[in-house]
């Protein structure tokens, strides 16, 4: 091995750059991540202190993956066979990235995509084919369709972060349906959505579906995600790529208490719904603004030349939204968490004091 290698190998890596967190404002309303704050500080209180009642972390979880796994089963109505599962959705793409793909793998993809996805494959030195959204925040299948044929893997997030965009039903089976390689449908804001791909697993056997915990059942810091796929595929991960205790006994047994409180997710997602409409709908008000359409838990907006001063306004109010500047010809897109009604009635107001 030629001296220095390690270093060069590390220069190389640290040029990818990495994924930047949103800044830490104490005390903000938080609504940069994408997290769920309606959902009540009760449902994690609950379920964590009857995790912790059946928890014995001095021994390593045996059983408990599988227990966890039935427990999903029964929430996504899928055999427990189609179901593995991650430490956070990431964990999932990522070892299906190393794994599964290679330096010879080309992606197809949107323009933007989740940016933790992107970087993997800047990591892994995969190649992207990027549609790019239109001015509207739109894509159109058929340009997907064009160039399924020089891809070996369909990655999209459904809805996308950061746009909120999601193709029809038909539209996106279509696609699935068209693609003759890997196909890696991302829902993690599913729920706040109209439908899920998760079904489509059973006749599919090229796709996989990857879903979360940390969004709908606003359990981020649980790091839990979970994927539906072919028996063989899930067989494989499960017993071979990731094993033999790859989540904690705490995140096992808060993970099947969550999915016995689904009814408590539900309620939450409904609300965020609500509030998105009326978010959506106050921000369209302003002609600073332009607002997209969004199925997911959060909105996208072009303010233009003002992103920076609404964004540091904003944040000297302890308002913490995520500023993501150019996207396509828009200059200064903002894109905004659904919160609680308390936090985006307050996003709405220092909105209104600053535009208004
Ligand atoms: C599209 C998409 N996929 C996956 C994730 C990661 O979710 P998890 O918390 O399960 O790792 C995110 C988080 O923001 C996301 O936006």
């Amino acid at each position: 091995m030629k001296e220095g290698w390690f270093e060069e190998k590390i220069e190389k890596i640290s040029s990818i750059g990495g994924y930047q967190k949103p800044e830490l404002i104490q005390d903000s309303a938080k609504l940069d991540s994408n997290e769920n704050h309606v959902i009540s500080k009760q449902f994690q209180n609950d379920i964590i202190s009857s995790a912790k009642k059946v928890s014995d972390i001095r021994e390593y979880p045996l059983g408990g993956v599988e227990r966890l796994i039935d427990a999903i089963s029964k929430f996504v109505k899928m055999p427990s066979s189609m179901i593995g599962i991650g430490n956070g959705s990431d964990q999932i793409l990522d070892l299906i990235l190393s794994n599964i793909a290679s330096k010879q793998t080309t992606i197809l993809t949107s323009k933007p995509t989740f940016g933790f996805f992107e970087e993997r494959c800047k990591l892994y030195g995969i190649s992207l084919i990027s549609i790019p959204f239109s001015n509207e925040m739109k894509l159109d299948v058929n340009d997907f369709v064009k160039q399924s044929k020089k891809a070996d893997i369909l990655y999209l997030d459904s809805p996308n972060n950061p746009t909120g965009f999601q193709f029809s039903k038909n539209e996106l089976q279509k696609l699935v349906k068209s693609f003759n390689g890997l196909v890696i449908i991302d829902e993690a804001y599913g729920e706040f959505s109209d439908y899920s791909l998760a079904r489509m697993v059973k006749s599919t056997k090229n796709l996989i579906v990857v879903q979360t915990v940390s969004k709908s059942f606003g359990l981020a810091g649980l790091r839990l995600g979970y994927f539906i796929a072919n028996k063989k595929f899930t067989d494989v991960f499960m017993s071979i790529v990731q094993y033999p205790y790859p989540v904690s006994t705490i995140t096992i047994e808060s993970g099947i208490q969550a999915m016995e409180k689904s009814n408590l997710m539900n309620d939450a997602v409904e609300t965020i719904k609500i509030e998105r409409k009326r978010i959506v709908e106050t921000l369209q008000k302003y002609d600073a603004f332009e607002v997209f359409d969004s199925k997911a838990n959060f909105v996208l907006f072009d303010a233009h030349g003002s992103y920076k001063r609404v964004y540091s306004a904003l944040a000297e109010q302890g308002i913490s939204i995520r500023k993501l500047g150019k996207i396509g010809d828009h200059e200064g897109c903002l894109r905004v968490t659904v919160g609680t009604k308390e936090m985006n009635s307050k996003f709405l107001l220092a909105i209104r004091d600053l535009l208004g």
